[in-house]
């Protein structure tokens, strides 16, 4: 089973990076996915230390899928990396076995501590609608823009359905980004 979390990181110089990711799940044992051009990618492979961190407000998924984001965040206990101050519940882990050469990289690791924050109040209609969207925002270059934004349209209903606030206004959120991705791929087409 895959979940999804904010997974934290740190580069060799010492910087946090945020980004969302989905990871394989195990008790005491994790594999993460990262595709290669990503800064998730050149941490593992540098520092073999990341954080998973599980959080049920899909704005912060929302925000770290469109952008480079900085969370307020505390120093992880057992590993070189911070903790989202927001999370329920985190894992420290370390890298024990990796593959870099394919196009997406397979880190396993190995969970050294476990964290708990908060009660996970849970995921509804309108949080993972919120979270596929989220996954097609770091998609329009990859998927015809067209697919996405009729996705959304789909998305958004279920959203006016079911949301609270912080799930109305991260959909607004990546309505307006893939709606400005639409219109500069519409721009360089002609
Ligand atoms: C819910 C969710 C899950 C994601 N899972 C992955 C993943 O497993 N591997 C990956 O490379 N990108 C994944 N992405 C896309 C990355 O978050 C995106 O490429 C991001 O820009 C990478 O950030 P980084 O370069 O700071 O590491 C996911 C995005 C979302 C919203």
């Amino acid at each position: 089973m895959i979940i999804e979390c904010i997974l934290t990181t740190v580069s060799r110089e010492g910087e946090a990076n945020f980004a969302p990711m989905g990871v394989l799940w195990g008790e005491d044992k994790l594999t993460i996915r990262p595709y290669r051009e990503t800064t998730t990618f050149r941490n593992l492979r540098e520092t073999g230390h990341a954080v998973v961190n599980l959080i049920d407000d899909v704005y912060c998924f929302a925000q770290a899928a469109i952008a480079s984001v900085r969370f307020p965040a505390v120093p992880a206990e057992k590993v070189p990396g911070v903790v989202l101050a927001d999370a329920c519940s985190w894992r420290e882990v370390e890298v024990v076995e990796a593959d870099t050469e394919a196009a997406r990289g397979r880190f396993d690791c190995r969970v050294v501590h476990r964290g708990f924050r908060r009660e996970f109040l849970g995921f509804n209609r309108a949080r993972h609608a919120v979270l596929e969207a989220a996954i097609l925002a770091t998609r329009t270059r990859m998927l015809p823009i067209e697919e996405i934004l009729r996705e959304y349209e789909r998305l958004q209903v279920i959203v006016d359905k079911t949301a609270g606030q912080r799930e109305h206004e991260a959909m607004a959120l990546l309505t307006g980004y893939v709606r400005q991705e639409a219109a500069i791929l519409q721009e360089a087409g002609g």
